[in-house]
């Protein structure tokens, strides 16, 4: 068993929140406006008016104890039906209430799930390039982490890396679609033969394989593409979402799991989970949020934002020579860097005020993000500055129709 020390981990604190600082340092000196800070994941659109309006309404007119009272350790059960119904009608489950147990976002859902279906040294496997924060859940949850090589012409599941890393060690599986950072959602065909592989491996192996399917970005949809619902195609299935990105509310940390009905063990999972609150000390989210997102479980904020800036970002990243493969929804790019290194890259991007951040921390070298969850104008003056960029450093590696842009 590795042993957890958090004194260590101290110095493995995230790139993305040391690039983000960076990114604030300079705003001091220039000003946050002319600062291109692509290094955050946080939501750039306006929260929806349902959403504050419910929650004024909540505090206006509804008995002040009872909004305020204790919720219930899994969740308020009218929140947790009124959730159930949603993915029944837009999914076709059978959800119960009894299924759904409510968190502080995907990462609480994260840290409930793997508890949940592993136990100490079991193997979990992750696709890169994969959220960073999946290291340290799957370590604190006493798991080993298994990184699957990504096939970088796709980002779809690179199945010869998967099998030879699906050892009877492994019991869950965590996957991300839409993904950060590529933008890439799991097409159907690869989440059938994923489905497929580990049905095989579970009566190879004996014993269950769980996927912990981590949907953050499900809403965030482009070309409009219907994205794959996993649970549908897999039935040890935990579905782990938040409605920090849908709905623009990070900070409020809201988010659910959904134990898929034909799940091993879904008549318990929930009441495991409430078990597993009292040792990680995290309670239910707050009653007034729980409450406040009923009305608006089938809404989004206003999301085409996301999408009219890939496309920008996207058109003239290829235009300069970048290789990308373009998103099908969140709101990440994640293009090839113009040098091996992409921390070099990424730091020589600074200079032109630009934060991005390399592709290392996510498992994929050569590679860096763009979190362009910011306002459209800002997209719009950055072209500028990345053409600046590239012809300044990499002037040797553009052809005469490149070079003719940047003149
Ligand atoms: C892939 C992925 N999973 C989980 C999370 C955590 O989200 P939450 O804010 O809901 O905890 C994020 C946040 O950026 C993410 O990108």
């Amino acid at each position: 068993m590795e042993v957890i020390d958090y004194r260590l981990m101290i110095n493995q604190s995230s790139v993305i929140r040391k690039m983000y600082k960076n990114a604030l340092d300079r705003a001091e000196q220039i000003g946050y406006e002319n600062v291109f800070d692509y290094s955050l994941g946080n939501p750039s659109v306006p929260v929806p008016e349902e959403f504050n309006n419910e929650i004024i309404r909540l505090l206006t007119s509804e008995d002040s104890k009872h909004i305020h009272e204790y919720s219930p350790n899994a969740g308020i059960v009218e929140v947790r039906e009124a959730i159930a119904k949603s993915l029944n009608s837009r999914f076709g489950i059978d959800y119960k209430s009894e299924h759904i147990f409510m968190t502080a976002g995907a990462t609480s859902a994260i840290a409930h799930s793997l508890r949940c279906v592993t136990k100490q040294d079991d193997e979990v496997i992750v696709f890169a390039p994969f959220f960073p924060e999946y290291t340290p859940y799957v370590k604190l949850a006493g798991c080993k982490l298994k990184v699957v090589e990504p096939d970088i012409k796709t980002f779809q599941i690179n199945f010869e890396k998967l099998e030879q890393l699906l050892t009877p060690e492994v019991t869950a599986i965590i996957v991300n679609s839409p993904n950060n950072p590529t933008g890439i959602a799991y097409s159907e065909e690869t989440i059938i033969k994923l489905a497929k592989l580990l049905e095989n491996k579970q009566k190879e192996f004996n014993h269950d394989i769980f996927i912990i399917s981590d949907e953050p970005y499900r809403e965030i949809s482009f070309d409009n593409i219907k994205i794959p619902y996993i649970a549908k195609y897999y039935k040890n299935t935990l579905t782990c979402y938040s409605f920090s990105k849908s709905l623009s509310i990070p900070g409020e940390r809201i988010g659910y799991i959904a134990i898929n009905p034909e799940c091993k063990d879904a008549d318990i999972m929930v009441s495991m989970c409430v078990q597993i609150s009292r040792g990680l000390g995290q309670n239910a989210p707050a009653s007034i949020i729980q409450r406040a997102i009923v009305p608006i479980l089938d809404k989004t904020a206003q999301l085409s934002v996301y999408e009219n800036n890939m496309n920008i970002l996207y058109d003239e990243l290829i235009k300069l020579g970048f290789k990308c493969v373009k998103p099908n929804g969140t709101f990440y790019l994640f293009p090839q860097s113009l040098e091996d290194d992409a921390n070099i890259f990424c730091q020589k991007a600074t200079k032109y005020d630009l934060f991005l951040v390399p592709g290392d921390s996510f498992g994929c070298c050569g590679h860096f993000r763009i979190a362009y969850c910011v306002q459209t104008e800002k997209v719009k003056r950055s072209i500028f500055k990345f053409r600046e960029f590239v012809q300044n450093e990499y002037c040797n590696l553009l052809n005469k129709e490149q070079s003719l842009i940047l003149r």
